[in-house]
């Protein structure tokens, strides 16, 4: 274990109340929440990485940029209990379509619930298994391009997932990956954790990438200390 392990725990973010307090403040005024959204963020206590979703906010920007943009097509690397999810099927509206990759069937399960729920599930397939495999599925089946796609899966396959990503995609694309700051892990060139060497390398393959343009943006909050890139395709 690194010193930046210690920093970061496995399945919860510690976070200053300050930072909470903030979060609360704003999330309380212009991100109400829905009976199933709120079922849906509790219920991530039954998958396998507990507190794991996107905060309120988070889900919310997420939501806002996929109505920016103008995405009907979304594509999610990991599901956990859906809460983004449903951000994203609630974004695209009755004719767009989310796919969503997730690793365990009872993850599977519990999201599944979650978008009944919402009453999104006839706009978003859930997919299960190792999400590497999925993505090349779908690549393999010929499925059209995505406009929009959310990488928040397991993190040392992050440049996996661009790849495929890349594959799915076209010009104009958006590219939304989660969890890149890590409690400060980042900049530890040094990092022998597989989950911060996944992000320092998909931060390069962006970098190098002629077709990205790319920024990063950290973020305090219920969530701790972490943050997100955002790309798009030219
Ligand atoms: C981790 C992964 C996530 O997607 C997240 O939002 C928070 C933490 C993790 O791997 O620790
Ligand atoms: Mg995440």
């Amino acid at each position: 274990m690194t010193s930046n392990d210690d920093r970061v725990p496995e399945n919860r973010y510690e976070s200053p109340r300050a930072w909470r307090d903030v979060d609360d403040y704003f999330s309380r005024a212009l991100v109400p929440e829905d009976d199933a959204l709120v079922a849906a963020r509790e219920s991530g206590a039954r998958t396998t990485m507990p507190n794991a979703e996107v905060a309120a906010n988070q889900g919310a920007l997420l939501g806002l940029i996929t109505r920016i943009s103008g995405a009907r097509r979304v594509l999610e690397f990991g599901t956990l209990a859906g809460y983004s999810t449903i951000w994203f099927a609630r974004a695209v509206g009755p004719e767009g379509r989310v796919v969503t990759l997730e690793l365990e069937e009872d993850n599977a399960r519990v999201a599944r619930e979650n978008l009944d729920r919402a009453g999104v599930s006839s706009q978003v397939s859930v997919v299960v298994g190792p999400a590497a495999d999925s993505a090349a599925t779908l690549i393999a089946q010929g499925e059209p391009p995505f406009d929009l796609v959310f990488i928040d899966a397991d993190k040392p396959s992050n440049p996996i997932y661009l790849d495929a990503a890349l594959r799915l995609t076209g010009t104009g694309a958006v590219i939304i990956i989660d969890n890149v700051v890590r409690n400060g892990a980042v900049t530890a060139t040094d990092s022998d954790d597989p989950r911060v060497r996944g992000v320092q390398a998909v931060t390069q393959a962006i970098a190098a990438h002629p077709e990205l343009d790319a920024t990063a943006l950290q973020t305090v909050g219920v969530k701790g200390w972490d943050g997100l890139i955002v790309a798009r395709r030219r």
